[in-house]
């Protein structure tokens, strides 16, 4: 359930008129609105209020701006980060770097730096190399790095192919077989705590089954790694949970997640880990944008062509998906057409012969779903600048993100003397 609906004839964002906002701020926009994010986040921690312990923390990727954050931590949220610059903004948004969980196949050494001298919760590991380089960096600092390795459970999401993360193919984790060796040698590294085991296998998850296979092997192995004599106390399970896209989809709740969770790990004896970030933030935005002109074409439905585009919101050109259009003051007749953007490729295309609400040049419509994955993902492409984000609270609003003009971003650029 979300906040985003239509009240006289009109679409709000809680208690502010969409109209206003573009009217005031430009589009294309994102909208949040702050009460669908914390409903999302007390639904989900709800469905979990069956697990004995339990830490959540937000996927930062999803959404990573700062009062985003804010709000996460004000439901007592934890991050969930990828990056140096994602536990940056983390810290910055006021999460205590005791609930930071440093997840990414990737991390590099000034990142692993950071994580220990910001004293981070847990480190996710996804190589025993990771593991050996950590330590090396915690031990030259006197410090202890807090530890998961995440393995891979070689199990199919059942999800998008660039999403999928827990198959034998994909790069992330150790594959589950040699998890128990790997975990014996970094546990007798000094500078390494290793705590427990993480697993995430996708993301958009519409099924429960393939992730049930998954922590049913996580179970397996922590028993193996007890049974070896080893310490386990934490079990990171992931995010992944999927969200409708399109009015009508149903996607499992938080309360059967749980409910499936609470069957499979009730002997496990741990404290429970989470890194939800679409569920918490999916619904919870749309991309506000108008309507440029309406294209005739000469052998199929109108071209609607909105401003904003692949550069604003990529999931259309990267993965194909769906994301629901609709007017923000609906005329009451229906058309079939092909909603475009500006940018000069033909992947800027966000559906095709989709049937939508009557729309006209200058009218307002919204892509909604569009609050996890959306801005974050945006690049500068054709020199469109960076969208503007605004979040609502009930009859409020505030910018939380400026748009960032090209000329903003070519101020950074140089022309080197030797071509002046
Ligand atoms: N934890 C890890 C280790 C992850 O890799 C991800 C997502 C999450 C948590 C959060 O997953 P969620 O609960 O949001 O499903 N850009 C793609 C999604 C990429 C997800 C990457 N990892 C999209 O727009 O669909």
């Amino acid at each position: 359930m979300d906040h985003f609906e239509l009240k006289n004839g009109e679409l709000y964002a809680e208690n502010v008129p969409l109209a206003r906002i573009a009217e005031e701020v430009g589009t294309p926009v994102y909208v949040y609105s702050r009460a669908t994010l914390e409903r999302h986040a007390r639904v989900f921690r709800e469905g979990l209020s069956v697990l004995p312990r339990v830490h959540c923390a937000f996927a930062v990727k999803a959404n990573p701006n700062l009062a985003v954050l804010k709000v996460m931590q004000r439901e007592g949220f934890g991050a969930d980060v990828v990056s140096g610059g994602e536990m940056a903004r983390a810290l910055a948004a006021g999460m205590p770097a005791q609930d930071v969980v440093f997840s990414g196949v990737g991390k590099n050494a000034r990142e692993l730096a950071q994580g220990l001298e910001a004293g981070i919760g847990q480190f996710n590991i996804e190589s025993e190399e990771e593991g050996v380089e950590l330590a090396a960096i915690a031990a030259a600092k006197g410090l202890t790095a807090s530890c998961a390795l995440r393995v891979n459970p070689d199990v199919d999401a059942g999800t998008h192919e660039k999403i999928s993360t827990g198959k034998a193919e994909n790069k992330f984790g150790v594959p589950i077989d040699r998890a128990p060796g790997i975990y014996a040698r970094l546990a007798a590294m000094p500078g390494l705590d290793m705590r427990g085991v993480a697993v995430h296998i996708g993301s958009q998850l519409s099924d429960l089954e393939p992730m049930e296979r998954a922590f049913e092997k996580v179970g397996s192995l922590v028993s193996d790694l007890r049974g070896q004599g080893l310490t386990v106390t934490h079990v990171d399970l992931g995010g992944g949970l999927g969200v409708p896209y399109k009015a009508g989809e149903i996607m499992p709740s938080p309360a059967e997640y749980g409910a499936m969770i609470a069957r499979v790990t009730k002997d496990w004896d741990v404290t429970l880990m989470f890194e939800p970030g679409r569920v918490i933030a999916g619904n919870a935005g749309i991309l506000l944008t108008r309507v440029i002109r309406v294209k005739r074409s000469s052998n199929g439905p109108p071209f609607v062509i909105v401003d904003a585009a692949m550069n604003d919101l990529a999931r259309p050109a990267l993965y194909g998906s769906w994301h629901d259009f609709d007017a923000v003051k609906p005329r009451g007749g229906k058309m079939t057409a092909n909603i475009v953007g500006p940018i000069c490729e033909t992947g800027d295309t966000f559906a095709m012969g989709r049937e939508i609400d009557t729309m006209e040049a200058g009218d307002l419509a919204v892509f909604r779903t569009a609050g996890a994955y959306g801005a974050t993902m945006a690049s500068s492409y054709n020199s469109r600048g960076f969208v503007a984000e605004v979040m609502v609270d009930g009859d409020v609003y505030a910018t939380v993100a400026d748009r960032i003009l090209p000329e903003d971003i070519y101020a950074a650029e140089r022309v080197p003397d030797w071509l002046s």
